[in-house]
């Protein structure tokens, strides 16, 4: 059984639809990616099943239970956790104070969020550095890495990242990709969503999206050696 299934899924804003069917399915342990062009509606589908934006038609699954029209908060108590697009991290808090309220749903458990606290430092060596700088004095890739961060310390189940490496120099791409690997490692499945094809290089299952469908769908591997494939529905051949 999938930890997240999603079939047919259909909604958009106000009138206007963007996502005309979706239906993938992500299976407990794997890293996934989602790739596709600007507006192809890859953050569309990543909040939808956050439950940030309500589907009009279609199911979602999230081990073998219905979840879609159930709001973000019980889904972030089931172990879905969204680190969403544009940094989103609290620019007067610390990094270590914005680490601890993702740890909000695990608030119950001082010693696992003690746990994943060191566990995000060891991964993350410069918000240890930082720990009390304030959030919003970051770079752009601290922050990000940060906002990838503060999901992990949730201990979510299903981590989805959306623009993990976005406005990163290649070394930090590659780092940021590494740091994922290893967040999967621990035992989170995690779903990318990215416009950089080297994210491949982590991925067990790879989703093309184009104008809200999935066009394909297959092996990482698969898509990272098909040059064609990748120029086909990305312009870009690497
Ligand atoms: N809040 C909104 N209101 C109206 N239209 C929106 C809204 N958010 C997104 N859209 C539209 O929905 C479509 C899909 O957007 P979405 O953000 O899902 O794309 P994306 O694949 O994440 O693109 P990018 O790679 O640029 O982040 C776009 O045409 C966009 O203009
Ligand atoms: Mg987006």
């Amino acid at each position: 059984m999938p930890l997240l299934e999603l079939d047919g899924l259909r909604t958009g804003y106000g009138a206007v639809p963007v996502l005309h069917g979706v239906s993938l399915s992500v299976e407990e342990g794997e890293t996934a990616v989602m790739l596709g062009l600007n507006g192809a509606g890859k953050t569309t589908t990543m909040i939808s099943i956050a439950g940030l934006l309500r589907p009009w038609a279609g199911r979602i699954h999230f081990d073998g239970k219905p979840i879609h029209g159930k709001d973000a908060r019980e889904l972030v108590e089931m172990g879905i956790v969204l680190a969403p697009e544009g940094r989103h991290v609290f620019p007067a808090l610390s990094v270590q104070n914005n680490l601890r309220l993702g740890a909000w749903p695990k608030r119950r458990d001082a010693g696992l969020v003690k746990r994943t606290m060191d566990r995000v430092f060891e991964v993350f060596p410069r918000l240890l550095e930082r720990r009390d700088q304030l959030a919003g004095t970051l770079s752009g890739g601290e922050q990000q890495m940060l906002a990838i961060a503060r999901g992990m310390m949730a201990s979510p189940r299903l981590l989805l990242v959306d623009e993990a490496s976005l406005g990163l120099s290649p070394k930090l791409a590659q780092e940021v990709f590494e740091t994922m690997r290893r967040i999967n490692r621990d035992g989170t499945t995690v779903v990318i969503v990215e416009q950089n094809a080297g994210v491949l290089r982590i991925a067990s299952r790879a989703f093309i999206m184009l104008k809200g469908q999935i066009v394909y769908a297959g092996a990482g591997e698969e898509l990272r050696r098909g040059g064609e494939l990748r120029k086909a529905y990305l312009g870009t051949p690497d």
